[in-house]
């Protein structure tokens, strides 16, 4: 057993919003930022197209908030919204400030700018990006800055289990006061008190089988603060992204919408485009329009994918915009600057999570939520390309003024007793995870993805139920690793994402379900919270 450390603030998570965190506060407080991987193993990393803000004198504030309350399909929190977007240029200000190369161009009168590119949604050109690379930049940035502070401990290879709160050590009120860690390298369970404790897990892809996510997109944060009872919100709503690569040997190579922004189609292998069918805004339509027109397009004619097409562009400009786009389509043989290349849509980010207010305070004291883990109110029933990236870098400077409040007035945090592994053993069939892992992504993705219907649901609750016991029976009986405890909190998350879609009677942004195909605003213009004891 390792020492027993405490901190002023424990950071899961080094993504854009964990990592953003512990650089705000790491001048007066000493911080701990854990990280299932390596400290770059995020989402951050892999984001191509960018962050939005208002960055150019034609655009206004005005038109980013309504942008964004149009994709939410009546479900963002206006407030949120106007919070979130005003804050826009000063973190992207924050952004170069720490080194991110972001994209310039020079305009006609000789002036270098920013180069912004246009996504879905969208009424301006407001992505301000690096290339499209642009997670890379700023994670690689952002990691290069932390790891220079003396005050911010860096976890890497430490996956939190769970929670501790005063609650479980019978003392009122109730407050969170640490972790429980396993060292993934020692495998280990290390004991760690924090004075206030920042969820930054990120999201939750990997609960389904075809995902744009790394593997660390388990939602361990939303089901850890699920389990110490936290309301958590809207998790119907899972945006699939209209184009990741098809390809027998791709894992997860996603197709940057700016592709679509700067001109390319989508068409069928006839060569014929079809988003103009579906929606005015053809392919710059929102995202869960686009997922669910190319899910239909190829259930009509039983196709493998469709085609996302932009070799109509010089090839120089291909190369100045999309280089990754081109070197990673290359290496699967298909050159982009001549031939249409094969997508099919992914799960790609939740929009509900753990709900917060506006300085990322959950309802359980002394812990906070940011990031793709939260639910602000930002992106109601679908978020607007870019905007995810933005609601990092914004939450986190605005969770760190409130940290700094909680830190200012809590008290030391009490003693927590260690891990006990008394009454457990070595797993003695490893099988049964790697099993429950390949089905559960399974059964989310058949019976709970883009169109959903209430009998698909109904059979998804019954599987996951089976799925959650026995799973949690494994738990009980034999030491962690890393695997199960992923599991444990994918099967949690999956049954917060069927329940919260059973209760929505209705279709709206990226919840549709055949059996209730119109949006009722009467009865659903609201947010879907579950609560612990709303279900066993
Ligand atoms: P992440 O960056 O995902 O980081 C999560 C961190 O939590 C990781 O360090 C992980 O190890 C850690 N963690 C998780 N669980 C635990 C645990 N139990 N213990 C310890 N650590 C844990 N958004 C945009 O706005 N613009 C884009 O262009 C864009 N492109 C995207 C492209 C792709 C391929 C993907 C997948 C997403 C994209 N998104 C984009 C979405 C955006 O990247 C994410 O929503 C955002 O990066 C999430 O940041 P985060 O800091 O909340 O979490
Ligand atoms: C993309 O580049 O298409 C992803 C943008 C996003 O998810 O916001």
């Amino acid at each position: 057993m390792n020492e027993d450390q405490t901190y002023d603030v424990l950071i899961v998570g080094s993504g854009a919003a964990g990592l953003s965190l512990a650089l705000a506060l790491a001048a007066d407080q000493r911080v701990a930022v854990l990280s299932k991987g390596p400290l770059s193993e995020t989402a951050t990393y892999y984001a191509q197209g960018g962050v939005s803000a208002v960055m150019d004198h034609a655009d206004s504030i005005d038109s980013h908030i309504e942008d964004t309350l149009t994709a939410g399909a009546g479900l963002c929190h206006r407030d949120a919204v106007e919070f979130i977007v005003r804050h826009g240029r000063e973190r992207i200000e924050w952004l170069i400030a720490q080194g991110v190369p972001f994209s310039t161009r020079t305009s006609r009168s000789g002036v270098v700018e920013f180069h912004l590119t246009r996504e879905g949604g969208h009424s301006h050109r407001r992505v301000v990006h690096a290339a499209d690379a642009t997670g890379r930049a700023i994670e690689e940035t952002l990691v290069e800055r932390v790891r220079e502070h003396p005050n911010i401990a860096l976890l890497e290879s430490h996956m939190a289990i769970d929670l501790v709160t005063t609650a479980k050590l019978g003392i009122a009120p109730d407050r969170c006061v640490g972790a429980y860690v396993f060292d993934l390298d020692a495998r280990q369970v290390r004991t760690l008190g924090a004075r206030t404790v920042v969820l930054a897990t990120g999201g939750a892809g990997k609960a389904y089988l075809y995902t744009s996510n790394p593997d660390v997109a388990t939602g361990d944060g939303i089901a850890m603060a699920w389990r110490a009872g936290c309301a958590i919100a809207n998790m119907e709503f899972v945006q699939f992204h209209p184009t990741c690569l098809y390809h027998p040997h791709a894992k997860t190579l996603l197709l940057t919408e700016a592709l679509r922004g700067e001109g390319g189609t989508l068409v069928l292998g006839s060569g014929e485009r079809f988003m103009p069918r579906y929606d005015s805004r053809a392919e710059l339509a929102p995202r869960d329009i686009v997922a669910r027109a190319i899910d239909h397009e190829m259930k009509r004619f039983g196709l493998d994918c469709v085609y996302l097409d932009i070799s109509h562009k010089p090839r120089d400009f291909i190369l100045e915009h999309f280089p990754n786009a081109h070197a990673q389509c290359l290496a699967y043989g298909i050159d982009i600057t001549r031939d249409p290349i094969p997508v099919v849509p992914a799960a790609h980010y939740l929009c509900g999570g753990i709900v917060t207010d506006l300085d990322g305070r959950t309802t359980l004291p002394g812990l906070f939520a940011i990031g793709e883990a939260a639910c602000t109110g930002l992106h109601g029933a679908n978020r607007m390309a870019s905007n995810s990236l933005l609601e990092c870098l914004v939450m986190a400077d605005a969770c760190a003024h409130a940290v700094r409040a909680v830190l200012a007035a809590n008290a030391a945090t009490p003693a927590i007793p260690a891990w006990d592994e008394s009454q457990v053993t070595d797993a003695d069939e490893e099988v049964v995870v790697s099993h429950n892992w390949d089905e559960l992504r399974r059964l989310m993705w058949d019976y709970v993805g883009i169109v959903r219907t209430t009998k698909r649901l109904e059979r998804a609750r019954r599987r996951i139920e089976l799925l959650r016991a026995e799973i949690s029976e494994f738990y009980g009986n034999f030491r962690v690793s890393g695997d199960l405890i992923e599991l444990r909190n994918l099967v949690q998350v999956a049954e917060l994402i069927i329940r919260s879609a059973m209760k929505r009677r209705e279709s709206r942004g990226l919840h549709y379900t055949l059996d209730y195909p119109l949006t009722d605003d009467a009865k659903y213009c609201r947010d879907t919270i579950l609560r612990a004891g709303d279900f066993s």
